[in-house]
């Protein structure tokens, strides 16, 4: 998580901070920059976000900045905390994405005052243990580090050197200066490059001069790389209501690239192709669980799972296998390290994600887009939304079937959740998601967006194992929000709904059925099976929305969480 930037030339400040500005998304616990000025580097640094940094900052003027936003992984939210980190003598200063998994054995060796609890400390302070140029050092004490990074390292006579692994590291060239950042949308420039792992650079008068791990001077090409991912402008109070509101926009820019452009004919399917295993994080996760079932409904034996738990689990890879990544960031370190996993099999590998030229993207064979457009609040909501119709589609169009209009997407109705109800969830402190079936999985997310973003205890279960255990937990004290959109089961759904009623539980029904006309009853249009669930999760993200409004939180900003998660 973290995000990294740095400027090196004419107006270096601005550019940092509007650097980070964009980066703040993957993380704001903490913000600060560094900087050479007067022989020597000083620093600034907030707790209160990037405009209090820009204000912070202001009439300040050097060439030569790095700066950071914080997601903490080691020490507590404090400015001691807070990067730019420096090395015990003051050369050195240093901004870093990532973990060093054996900061506490470096830690031991290296014998000074530690001013903070991060293992960037121990990082700087063990470049500058090393011998020879920075860029020597970079390496030798990279070598050194179990872990992820990325990294940019200043000193006090204006080197700067910069590396790798693991987690991204862009370049641009402009006219006014070199840019560094962690995300291609934060840089400026026209020329990019992409750092490779266990890659580094150094940066001297707008010069750029590439290195491997062994120190060996490299040539990079730049690459050509699709900065522009739309719909990023707030035209609502909050990101994350802006974006639900684009969810049509997405889903039908989606299913027009997939009807104009080539996208499925490119993926290389596995030999005697029998099945498929998704792997995924949170919400992700939520719609690699709803693929699945598409998949199954084709004759596809396929299976979902937490990348976190993939990558170290005893699942059996095999040959006839393909296996779909799914990401919106296609940052996120577990399902970049499972990815990673059986592509060193030379098994067939699918990336679905949402940003173009992520790392993901990269380590897997083959890739299929969703068109969301950039989303930027922590929750994800229209990204969710395209994930289940790229999936959807991928499963039409292996089973020969006719792919939906545009004029089926312009019917989603974007509907709210009525305020009343709102207004009566908010007030209980556990809330229970039930349903069964596909609507099984629009509980699980539906929980997963009310607690991240409201703070509220909630549980999503399939109703018919309510009685096996949860049931315990529903009293006077609890309500539950039911969903019901599959036919084939929602007498079933109806009679856990009695034995709910039948405790004292509180329950309200989002249905496009009227037979649930006696309840609290949430109607929404029925479409075609394979669009319920994105019908239904829409009311559902704007009750996670509303609910943490009326609780007086900022849904763009949970606490405790940040928008790419890159370590594992
Ligand atoms: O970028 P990814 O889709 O890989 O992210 C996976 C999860 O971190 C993400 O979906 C997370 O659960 C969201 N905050 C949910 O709203």
């Amino acid at each position: 998580m973290c995000g990294i930037c740095g400027y090196f030339g004419a107006e270096a400040v601005k550019k940092v901070c509007d650097g980070l500005k964009i980066l703040e998304y993957r993380g704001y616990d903490s913000c600060g920059l560094a900087y050479v000025g007067d022989g020597k580097i000083n620093s600034i640094k907030t707790l209160d976000g990037v405009d209090e940094l820009i204000k912070k900052s202001e009439g300040l003027s050097t060439e030569m900045v790095i700066g950071h936003t914080r997601w903490a992984t080691h020490g507590a939210v404090t400015l001691n905390n807070a990067h730019p980190h420096f090395s015990a003598s003051k050369k050195l200063v240093m901004v870093h994405n990532g973990i060093v998994e054996n900061f506490k054995e470096l830690k031991k060796n290296i014998d000074i005052d530690f001013y903070s609890a991060t293992d960037t400390e121990v990082f700087v302070n063990l470049i500058e243990k090393e011998s020879g140029s920075l860029i020597e050092k970079v390496i030798s004490a990279s070598k050194k580090v179990k872990g992820a990074f990325a990294i940019i390292v200043l000193s006090e006579r204006g080197e700067v050197v910069l590396g790798k692994r693991e987690t991204p590291l862009y370049l641009s060239t402009g006219e006014k200066g070199v840019c560094v950042s962690s995300d291609v949308l934060a840089l400026d420039g026209e020329k990019i490059y992409a750092l490779g792992d266990d890659e580094f650079a150094s940066i001297e008068n707008s010069k750029i001069l590439f290195f491997n791990k062994n120190g060996k001077k490299i040539v990079k090409k730049c690459e050509k790389i699709e900065k522009n991912m739309n719909f990023s402008q707030i035209s609502f109070k909050t990101h994350m209501e802006s974006e639900i509101f684009e969810t049509k926009t997405a889903l039908i820019k989606t299913l027009k690239k997939y009807k104009n452009e080539d996208i499925f004919s490119l993926i290389k399917l596995p030999k005697n192709f029998k099945s498929v295993v998704l792997v995924a994080c949170g919400t992700a996760y939520h719609s690699s669980l709803v693929g699945a079932e598409f998949f199954k409904s084709i004759g596809i034996d396929a299976r979902a799972y937490v990348a976190s738990e993939f990558r170290y689990g005893r699942e059996i890879l095999s040959e006839d296998t393909l296996y779909i990544f799914v990401s919106q960031s296609g940052e996120t370190a577990d399902t970049i390290a499972s990815a990673k996993l059986v592509r060193a099999r030379k098994l067939c590998t699918l990336a679905l994600t949402n940003t173009p030229n992520c790392l993901l993207n990269r380590v897997c064979k083959s890739v299929l887009p969703t068109f969301a457009g950039r989303e930027v609040a922590v929750a994800s909501t229209k990204a969710y939304c395209c994930q289940v119709f790229s999936l959807y589609l991928f499963s039409a169009y292996l089973a020969g079937k006719r792919l939906p209009t545009v004029q089926t997407l312009k019917k989603i109705p974007l509907l709210e959740f009525p305020r009343e109800q709102v207004e009566d969830i908010a007030k209980f402190e556990k809330v229970f998601f039930v349903g069964r079936e596909l609507d099984h999985l629009t509980a699980l997310e539906a929980s997963l967006k009310l607690k991240e973003i409201s703070y509220i205890n909630s549980v999503a279960i399939a109703s018919g194992e309510l009685k096996h255990g949860t049931l315990a937990l529903v009293d006077e004290t609890s309500i539950v929000v039911a969903i019901s959109t599959e036919k084939r089961v929602k007498e079933k759904l109806r009679s856990n709904l009695e034995e709910i009623k039948a405790r004292g539980g509180k329950i309200i029904v989002l249905s496009c059925f009227d037979d649930f006309a006696d309840y609290d009853l949430v109607k929404i249009e029925k479409f075609a099976d394979f669009l319920m669930p994105i019908v239904s999760i829409i009311p559902l993200q704007f009750l996670a929305l509303r609910v943490a409004e009326q609780r007086g939180f900022n849904p763009d900003r949970p606490r405790n969480l940040a928008k790419s998660v890159t370590v594992e």
